[in-house]
């Protein structure tokens, strides 16, 4: 059985105090609301996050929105995934688009990214998707197909049973355009036949696939009943807590 998870990204946003004042909030809403096997889980800056391992009473597991490919040394402004699992961190997000674009991070830089990640027992949220003009130029399979080959294709089996994967097409990123239901079902069954062809059905069947773009409560419903949809990455609903908490019990049994 593969895990539902609703995993929110606050992106750099929010300051220490913001940022405390809307988990404890999520925190008691997830406690009192949530009632599935669902795992909510939140993304949030570095400064934030020793805390709100402390306020999480294990109810909402945390993760970082980055790692350094490196284990330690002379990055000055880096983190690593060791000091992320050091204050308690279960998740890191490796390949937001956002990263791809800015910090002009390459597939194969999020492959060391993602070793480093898994030999400190971080589970890695790792992001792919097409942009829009990959879309509309119709090379997104190709581009989705290299992004898998050379970012997470390059593990053992093993260790590529211990990833996340989330396809976040680009033009739905903030953007308050989500992919169809139907859309997005494509490229799940498309990326969890890639799996098999790589792996095996077991590996495939098991791999949770997260989608993410413009997810809300309200189509949060309809994008999640997918066959191959196992979630969410949540950007700009995660800063609201009934907005998250709400995508959350999409889940509820
Ligand atoms: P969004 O962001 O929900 O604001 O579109 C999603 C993400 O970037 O992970």
């Amino acid at each position: 059985m593969r895990r539902k998870i609703v995993a929110g990204n606050w992106k750099m946003n929010l300051d220490y105090t913001e940022g405390i004042s809307l988990f404890s909030e999520i925190v008691n809403m997830v406690r009192d609301e949530k009632n599935g096997n669902q795992i909510a889980v939140i993304c949030a800056p570095y400064i934030h996050l020793n805390s709100l391992v402390q306020l999480s009473a294990g109810v909402v597991k945390i993760g970082g929105q980055n790692c350094n490919q490196n284990e330690s040394g002379a990055f000055t402004g880096e983190i690593s995934a060791k000091m992320l699992k050091s204050v308690g961190c279960e998740y890191v997000i490796i390949g937001h688009s956002e990263r791809r674009q800015y910090f002009a991070e390459t597939d194969e830089l999020l492959a060391s990214k993602t070793v480093i990640a898994l030999q400190n027992n971080l589970t890695p949220l790792f992001c792919i998707g097409e942009t829009l003009t990959e879309r509309n130029d119709g090379s997104y399979f190709k581009v989705l197909e290299r992004q898998l080959d050379h970012g997470v294709f390059t593990l053992s089996a093993e260790d590529f049973s211990k990833i996340v994967l989330a396809y976040e097409p680009v033009w739905a990123i903030g953007t308050g355009l989500t992919a169809s239901p139907e859309q997005a079902q494509e490229i799940h069954a498309f990326i969890r036949t890639k799996i098999e062809n790589k792996y095996d059905i077991n590996v495939a069947n098991n791999t949770s696939i997260l989608y993410g773009g413009s997810c809300n409560p309200k189509n949060a419903a309809e994008l999640f009943a997918q066959k191959d949809i196992d979630g969410g990455l949540i950007g700009g609903a995660s800063l609201k807590s009934r907005d998250f908490v709400d995508i959350v019990k999409t889940f509820n049994s």
